[in-house]
């Protein structure tokens, strides 16, 4: 599974998500090198642990921060439940683990990798626009 490399075609014009979605990338980058290296078994539960912390963390940022850009409701709305929805995701994820033992963690840093591009080339950029002119500042405090 190829690393992801941070690019500036990634930018969603606010420093402060762009620093956070690196964070992410470099979460997910964590996972997949862990098994590739055979390490997943060690180590693979606390890194998933440090990715749903940190994501829920990034999606509270990121909510409160388009609240305040004036994205329309019906999209921001829309970025919610694609926000819970990778959480349910994650967590289906997780049983399958503990049903199917190691031979689920491939599969699950594949979802990882693809939803996190998803993430920010799909969803994110169509808040880029918004997001681009509001001071961000606010959030690195909390
Ligand atoms: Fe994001």
């Amino acid at each position: 599974m190829g690393k992801i490399v941070w690019s500036s075609a990634y930018s969603v014009q606010s420093g402060y998500l762009d620093h956070q979605h690196q964070i992410l990338i470099q979460i997910v980058n964590d996972f997949n090198l862990a098994i590739a290296r055979g390490e997943g078994k060690k180590i693979a539960y606390p890194i998933l642990n440090r990715l749903v912390q940190y994501a829920e963390k990034h999606f509270r940022d990121e909510e409160k921060l388009l609240e305040i850009a004036r994205y329309p409701a019906e999209q921001l709305n829309a970025q919610i439940r694609e926000h819970e929805k990778l959480t349910e995701e994650i967590f289906r994820h997780c049983e399958n683990w503990s049903n199917y033992g190691q031979e689920a963690l491939p599969e699950i840093g594949r979802f990882l990798k693809e939803w996190l591009m998803d993430h920010i080339l799909t969803s994110d950029m169509k808040f880029s626009k918004y997001v681009a002119n509001v001071d961000d500042k606010f959030l690195s405090a909390k």
